[in-house]
């Protein structure tokens, strides 16, 4: 093993692109395996496949300091597994990539001398490691995992919209190692990379690392959906407002304020297919997860909230134009996968509303998935002109910054719909407003009208 050592990232997806430029803008020596060429194409011409903060200056550094994607697998030290786990139909994940990858490297492996390291990043379902991975780059390789190869179960938590910051100063390391050399080995690179600010470490086996991985983003959908619920009551509770409820529970230390938003309910490439993922697996082991259950049925229900109030305020939406600010899952990504605005918009449409839609960065993705079935409008001023009501789906900042004078310049009804809570309902006198969790005699008292 060189030092410090070479590395190669397998599949040059989300995870896959962060972790590569992460990685050689600290100066490591970074090859990644990508099988599509038009993204290797892409990605070495110095244009993100995707949008990320960051992402486009860090690919121009790593590019500088040698960093290359490639259809053929380069020689390294350490070989990080980053492909996707879509899910099945049946919740599952299908483990397509990993089997593929796994075969690639094993392969490639073959005639290689010392020792190696392989390190599974991708999210997969507890066993994968060992039970998938390892049978399969061992027979192609026609080396032992554990003598001639080491392999460790090391998950990864980035969040999108800020996942450099979080490739670059992560809270914890989960080190699922089959023995331990192998922990060593990763440990000293991550020792190489952090420096003095090495994160938490902790070193388990494979199996604990990847439950680790699923229980974290169960445990966090559930925080969301608690709140959501408790949403839901504010609502109907006279002078109730859950943004108070949340940060009086957010200052107990044993709770914490982190993931006490409520809002239309959780999406994005992870959390859904992850918890469908830990559902098939605790049916598969025949143990319940009423807990589970009950964070995705809340979920399910929790957009259509939004769809009732516009009802409320509005009566029949039937032709009625419908404006909808923010398309993307969360703020500071072009990420429409499993968007709740989509199912909201589903159900307008479904409704007979005309919705025109405007996004800082995903009208792209959004278009592909809605094709002409809404209007696109290219700015917020746009998509609430003539508007009957206007329902802010997506914090973005600068929705914020739409003041009392824009909706009442453009709008034609003077309705506001405030999925995420980015209004001072106080500032907005004179308008017709409802927010997730706040009761609207509240609502009526803050505007003054009895
Ligand atoms: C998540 C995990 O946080 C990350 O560690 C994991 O590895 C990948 O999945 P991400 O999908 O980027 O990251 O989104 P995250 O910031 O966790 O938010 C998930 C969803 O919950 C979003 O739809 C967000 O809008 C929603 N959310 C989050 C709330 O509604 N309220 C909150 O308080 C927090």
């Amino acid at each position: 093993m060189t030092n410090p050592p070479s590395i190669t990232i397998m599949g040059l997806g989300y995870v896959g692109l962060c972790t590569a430029v992460s990685f050689a803008s600290k100066g490591f020596r970074v090859s990644g395996y990508e099988i599509d060429e038009g993204k290797v194409e892409q990605i070495n011409s110095g244009k993100a496949t995707f949008f990320e903060p960051q992402l486009d200056t860090l690919l121009e550094r790593s590019l500088r300091n040698g960093f290359v994607a490639s259809r053929k697998i380069m020689p390294a030290d350490i070989y990080f597994i980053t492909v996707g786990t879509p899910s099945k139909a049946d919740g599952g994940i299908d483990l397509k990539y990993v089997r593929s990858a796994s075969h690639d490297l094993g392969r490639s492996l073959r005639n290689s001398d010392g020792c190696r390291l392989v390190v599974m990043k991708s999210t997969v379902t507890p066993g994968t490691t060992e039970k998938v991975a390892a049978p399969i780059i061992q027979a192609e390789s026609g080396k032992a995992v554990g003598k001639d190869l080491g392999l460790v179960a090391n998950p990864e938590f980035l969040r999108e919209g800020s996942a450099i910051e979080d490739s670059l100063k992560p809270d914890r390391l989960i080190i699922g190692e089959m023995e331990r050399k192998s922990g060593d080995t990763l440990l000293n690179f991550y020792g190489t990379l952090y420096r003095n600010r090495m994160p938490e470490v902790l070193r388990t086996t494979p199996v604990n690392a990847e439950l680790i991985k699923y229980a974290n983003n169960a445990f966090l959908a559930t925080k969301v959906s608690f709140i959501n619920m408790i949403a839901n009551l504010c609502q109907k509770v006279p002078g109730a407002d859950v943004e108070v409820v949340a940060r009086g529970i957010g200052v107990d230390n044993r709770i914490g304020m982190a993931f006490l938003r409520a809002g239309p309910g959780w999406g994005g490439s992870c959390w859904p297919k992850d918890l469908r993922a830990l559902k098939t697996a605790f049916s598969e082991s025949g143990v319940e997860a009423p807990i589970l259950d009950a964070t995705m049925e809340v979920n399910e229900s929790q957009p259509f909230r939004l769809v009732e109030a516009a009802k409320e305020l509005l009566g029949d939406l039937k032709g009625k134009r419908v404006a909808v600010l923010g398309l993307s899952f969360k703020p500071d990504t072009d990420d429409v996968r499993e968007a709740v605005s989509l199912r909201v918009i589903g159900a307008l449409l479904d409704e007979g509303a005309k919705v025109s839609a405007y996004d800082p960065a995903a009208m792209e993705n959004a278009r592909k998935v809605l094709g002409g079935k809404i209007a696109y409008a290219s700015s917020s001023v746009e998509a609430i002109k003539d508007a009957d009501c206007c329902i802010i789906m997506t914090e973005w900042s600068e929705f914020g910054k739409l003041g009392p004078e824009d909706f009442r310049s453009n709008m034609k009804n003077l309705v506001v719909i405030d999925g995420r809570r980015v209004y001072d309902p106080s500032k907005l006198s004179g308008m017709r407003y409802a927010a997730i969790g706040l009761n609207r005699t509240q609502e009526t008292r803050i505007l003054g009208g009895g």
